[in-house]
């Protein structure tokens, strides 16, 4: 069998490194992002598994001259030289190859930051098909002035004297081409790929259920693995991933906290002791939940009461299961942001982190090379519900911290039939599709109303709706007055306990998504 092709992308900080990784993986080959200090000898290892077409730089935010900027070594270029691989530097990486094969970087100047012209000079390589004027995303401060011996210049704009060079299979852009702003940025990578690299293109998401399963069969053999199956699409798709290939010795378990959404729960335990090849196991841990949530209020301490509740009950269950293998959804993202990037913990996201130390299981991670739509495409193909596919994303700690407040069966209560109501409603005008995700926060604010002839004096609903690429930032949705009115009007017909709704009107940042 043809070994998979595969461009490895070299980071260098730069925030749209990501996108440079799906971008390759939407034209077929696969991709994997490695840490700036990798060595030759990593790429070597990778040779082995995968038929390497080529490396990318990415871009960063340092300059390429000042001490500990992130590097790689003159070796480094001298070995992707010696093996004849392809190389594309994008932004700092399209410096950072001229300065290190001789050329010139100085500060720009005048800062190049949006949408700029170029002047396509060659149309050749990676410019192939494209026009002599083309609109490009720029983003930087420093300029390539100057290149060495066995360069040609390809590009210029007014800002950047050399917007793009190559030397052989070796290129240089200054501008992001993954980004959609850059007009013909995915023309420009498919050439990368497929005229410099010289790619077939043999990377298909189909190919992957076949052979994760394979991969799963070999490692697990007539071992038992186990599941903290969230109900989410990541540790839905995983299950059902291993199931297929170990069937009835894969025990799925699902906790319920008394934190999850309207009719969850049931629909859960349908999808999963119906449809699929394993044993599932709900424990009603309500009672425990409410207990330890009693009387916390700190937002830090109500999320880590629930992770570490969540973790005992799930250790105990384990202890009575005698697994060999303990299967998570881990995602690409996941594994990239903790491994690589590091970020300001903003709040402490309590899903299963911290069950494999305890456990002391092996590690099955059947979606660790995955983006999130290629997870929901996967799921779907393995007869996973619409529902769960293409599920929102819900917090760990579910209505937990959209409760601002003592969380108990009560107050859960009250959020969850907002919850459903917010849900119903939108999901009814088709909006959902175009929102990252929609929800009620109960407040701790009781006012003062009439309903009826009556005086009022009830709780508020806070409605947070979103719209978001990636959760990291996030804009609140301008929603239709009439089904904001509908919601509100429900509400409070509905609910007893509420006699107030209101809009959230923040973005993220200053606001984050959800309220603790
Ligand atoms: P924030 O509130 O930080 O949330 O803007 C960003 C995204 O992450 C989700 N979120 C969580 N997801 N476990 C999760 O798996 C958690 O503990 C958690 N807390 C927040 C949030 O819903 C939003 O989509």
């Amino acid at each position: 069998m043809a070994k998979t092709e595969l461009i490895i992308i070299i980071d260098f900080g730069g925030q749209y490194c990501h996108l440079i990784a799906r971008r390759i993986r939407e034209n077929k080959v696969f991709s994997e992002i490695l840490p700036y200090f990798a060595k030759t000898s990593e790429i070597d290892g990778f040779r082995e598994k995968y038929d390497l077409k080529g490396i990318v730089f990415s871009g960063g935010p340092c300059s390429v001259y000042e001490k500990n900027s992130p590097a790689v070594s003159r070796e480094f270029l001298e070995y992707v030289e010696k093996n004849n691989i392809p190389l594309l530097g994008i932004c700092y990486g399209h410096q950072l190859i001229a300065h290190l094969m001789g050329g010139k970087v100085v500060p720009g100047g005048r800062k190049e930051y949006g949408i700029t012209e170029i002047s396509v000079d060659k149309k050749v390589g990676i410019f192939k098909g494209l026009s002599s004027k083309e609109r490009v995303w720029m983003s930087h401060g420093d300029n390539v002035t100057d290149l060495s011996k066995g360069f040609e210049e390809l590009a210029h704009s007014d800002n950047a004297p050399i917007a793009a060079y190559r030397k052989g299979d070796i290129y240089g852009i200054q501008f992001h081409p993954e980004v959609v702003h850059t007009v013909h940025g995915k023309e420009i990578l498919k050439n990368f790929v497929y005229e410099v690299c010289k790619a077939k293109g043999n990377w298909e998401m189909g190919d992957f259920v076949k052979e994760s399963v394979e991969k799963i069969k070999k490692k697990v053999g007539s071992g038992r693995a186990l599941i903290a199956l969230s109900g989410g699409v990541d540790s839905s798709t995983a299950a059902v991933l291993v199931s297929k290939a170990v069937g009835m010795n894969l025990t799925a378990v699902y906790v319920d906290t008394g934190l999850m959404r309207k009719n969850e729960s049931e629909s859960i335990e349908k999808t999963f002791t119906k449809g699929f090849d394993l044993n599932f196991k709900l424990v009603d841990a309500k009672e425990r939940f409410f207990t330890a949530l009693k009387g916390v209020t700190d937002p830090e301490k109500k999320r880590k009461t629930i992770g570490e509740l969540f973790i005992r009950v799930f250790e105990e269950e384990a202890k009575k299961i005698k697994s060999d293998y303990l299967v998570q959804g881990t995602i690409y993202p996941d594994r990239i942001e903790s491994g690589i990037q590091s970020a300001a913990t903003i709040k402490s996201h309590h899903n299963v982190g911290g069950l494999p130390e305890k456990l002391g299981l092996s590690i099955i991670e059947p979606l660790a090379d995955l983006y999130k739509d290629e997870v929901r495409i996967i799921a779907k193909k393995i007869g996973l519900p619409d529902e769960i596919a293409n599920r929102h994303p819900f917090p760990g700690p579910g209505l937990a911290i959209r409760i601002i407040g003592e969380v108990n069966p009560e107050s859960t209560r009250i959020v969850r039939e907002a919850d459903y109501i917010v849900r119903e409603e939108i999901e009814k005008t088709g909006l959902d599709k175009d929102l990252w995700q929609y929800f009620a926060v109960l407040l701790p604010v009781k006012s003062v109303g009439v309903q009826g002839d009556a005086r009022t004096y009830c709780n508020t609903i806070a409605l947070r709706i979103v719209q978001s690429k990636d959760g990291m930032t996030a804009n609140f949705a301008e929603m239709p007055w009439n089904l904001l009115e509908k919601i509100s009007t429900r509400i409070t017909n509905e609910i007893p306990e509420v006699n107030r709704v209101v809009y959230d009107l923040t973005h993220k940042p200053p606001g984050t998504i959800e309220w603790e």
